[in-house]
């Protein structure tokens, strides 16, 4: 699916192989649509009780891609939620179900913060209480959302009720910027590995508003799923946390373009535009310690130089050889 909202540059087939390649039969790849309830349900019924966890990050991921086909996009976000938590209702109950939800449920609210503009970011005022992130506390309510933002709350409510109403215990992380050497970057989604794919082939690379300080937090893949393994060993009911890079690792814009360019040791080719992209945060850092306090043997490994150096090796030379496929 990331292919058809994103094209093949986006698809993620490359490392379903390699998963396959990897693990062999410790591997099974179901190729099912979450909104294909039926399809869903089989599955389900074949493995029952010996689902013990399941991780739901299957979505349409693009705030500006929602606003294309809002059907589409509601109907993956939120209807497929629900069939599978009611997948999980019926055939696995006991089953911990982490659901990777987004700040964006938050709507454009952060842009309510007072901010302070410094030479290469936007910070929030050093007194305001979410100086060291947003937390749990902000309202989801009564903001502008994008219809992505809609559907994600939509599938957000659906997972805490399904915690509350059927004991079940369920987790959304509130994400911040998630990303790592596995992520398809492109340019309608995965920020990171997008710019930085940008900056070692030459793509040319825009940015949208707020001087190219906007601010975001990123979180490596491995501190993420750690996360996750430590809320599967003691879960807890309908639990919410804001989850990212925190102030450990963020950057702005402009900060990052120029981390990617000391990594690769090329330069991006950019442009800027005024418009920003709608309801598009300008500046947003998670406050994790909710999620420290309740598992207080997680700790983040990867700083933000860490997490680039990390998507760049590992991708370099399959970017660069795709550059050469297209070009021959
Ligand atoms: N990457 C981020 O910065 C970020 C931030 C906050 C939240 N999230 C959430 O984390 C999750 C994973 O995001 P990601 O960045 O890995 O995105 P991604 O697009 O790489 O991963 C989503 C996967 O879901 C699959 N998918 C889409 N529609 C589907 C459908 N109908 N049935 C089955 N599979 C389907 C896609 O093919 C893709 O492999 C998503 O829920 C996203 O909203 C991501």
């Amino acid at each position: 699916m990331r292919q058809v909202f994103f094209g093949t540059e986006a698809s993620t087939d490359w490392n379903r192989q390699h998963l396959e390649e990897q693990l062999g039969r410790q591997y099974h790849h179901y190729n099912i649509d979450i909104r294909d309830q039926e399809s869903l349900n089989k599955l389900f019924r074949q493995y029952g009780t010996a689902i013990e966890l399941v991780v739901h990050t299957a979505a349409q991921p693009s705030h500006d891609w929602a606003a294309r086909e809002p059907i589409t996009d509601f109907t993956v976000n939120a209807n497929g939620t629900l069939n599978l938590l009611e997948a999980t209702r019926q055939f696995c109950p006991k089953a911990v179900f982490i659901f990777t939800s987004t700040n964006k449920v938050y709507g454009d609210t952060p842009n309510t913060l007072p901010l302070v503009e410094l030479e290469r970011r936007w910070e929030v005022d050093e007194k305001h209480p979410f100086y060291s992130g947003i937390d749990e506390s902000m309202s989801i309510d009564q903001s502008k959302h994008s219809l992505f933002g809609v559907s994600k709350v939509a599938a957000d409510v659906l997972v805490q009720e399904y915690g509350r109403y059927f004991e079940i215990p369920t987790a959304c992380f509130r994400g911040g910027c998630l990303t790592g050497p596995n992520h398809s970057g492109t340019a309608l989604h995965g920020f990171l590995s997008y710019l930085m794919r940008c900056v070692c082939t030459g793509k040319p690379y825009t940015i949208y508003g707020y001087k190219g300080k906007q601010v975001r937090d990123n979180i490596h893949s491995h501190d993420l799923v750690s996360a996750f393994y430590h809320f599967y060993k003691a879960p807890k009911i309908a639990e919410v946390y804001n989850m990212g890079g925190s102030r450990y690792s963020n950057c702005s814009m402009l900060e990052a373009i120029e981390s990617c360019q000391q990594i690769s040791g090329k330069q991006l080719n950019w442009t800027y535009t005024e418009t920003n992209r709608i309801g598009d945060h300008i500046w947003y850092i998670s406050d994790t310690r909710k999620f420290q306090s309740h598992y207080p043997d997680w700790r983040q490994e990867y700083n933000l130089e860490q997490l680039l150096a990390d998507i760049y090796n590992k991708n370099i030379e399959r970017w660069l050889s795709q550059e050469v496929g297209q070009h021959v």
